[in-house]
């Protein structure tokens, strides 16, 4: 059985339902160890939702949204890789769209964060993915061997402990999910990529506008080793919903 992860990426929010309630709905869920669930809440939270998992469920795991490139300094407004494993972190988000495009974060930085981040024990979700001009041009392959690297060149290590997060910038938050087909395309393109850069595969997830709705299908894709969801990831119920549809995809 491959394993599968689920990333719930909070964004600047937390469930309406409440933390609590929201992580003691997960714990009640069926318990499928194969099925890896990561969830990224804003740093403030961290320490709380890490105590609170290790309580509640063993197979839940807590992620930094970003972090910076030192492990301490002048760096105002920044949370360091040492202080996110600190707080009980396993893994941290690297390159979110968000990051890239409101923050400016470039690619060299964001393979510098990588290196902290596995220096400090800490799995990184690298994310990548194209904006819709580049997709409408057909610039989509090269933006993301750009993407890779810029960020990865110099990894060779093979069984480096990454995960790779495709999340096209048209798809997320959108409502406009990419295709089974689309998707897959991507994967595969991805995956021979990092075969190539880093001298193995890594697992890859899809993120984008995923929902309970659109789960099944596309957990179907064998291309897919699991998601990163933003929106749908607030509430349990959906959350769940996508959870199912992870493990009955197996
Ligand atoms: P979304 O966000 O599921 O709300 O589209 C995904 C992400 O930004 O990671």
């Amino acid at each position: 059985m491959t394993r599968r992860y689920l990333a719930a990426n909070w964004k600047m929010n937390v469930p309406t339902e409440g933390i609590g309630p929201y992580l003691q709905a997960i714990a009640a869920w069926e318990d499928t160890p194969e099925v890896e669930i990561v969830i990224a809440p804003p740093s403030l939270y961290l320490s709380e939702l890490s105590t609170q998992v290790t309580r509640h469920s063993r197979h839940v795991h807590v992620a930094g949204q970003n972090c910076w490139d030192e492990p301490n300094g002048a760096f105002t407004g920044e949370i360091s890789a040492p202080m996110l494993a600190t707080c009980g972190a396993s893994h941290v988000i690297v390159g979110h769209s968000e990051r890239r495009t409101i923050f400016g974060e470039a690619d060299d930085l964001l393979g510098r964060k990588i290196r902290m981040a596995l220096a400090n024990e800490l799995v990184p979700i690298f994310c990548i993915g194209e904006d819709a001009a580049a997709r409408e041009s057909g610039a989509t392959e090269r933006v993301l061997e750009n993407q890779v690297r810029g960020a990865l060149s110099g990894f060779d290590e093979a069984g480096l402990s990454i995960l790779v997060a495709y999340e096209p910038v048209w798809a997320i938050g959108t409502g406009k999910n990419a295709s089974p087909e689309t998707v897959d395309e991507a994967h595969e393109f991805i995956s021979r990529l990092l075969t190539e850069v880093l001298g193995a595969p890594v697992p890859i997830l899809y993120g984008g506008s995923v929902t309970p709705e659109n789960a099944e299908d596309l957990a179907k894709v064998s291309s897919v080793d699991g998601f990163l969801v933003g929106g749908a990831s607030l509430t349990s119920g959906k959350l769940e919903a996508i959870h199912r549809a992870l493990s009955a995809s197996q």
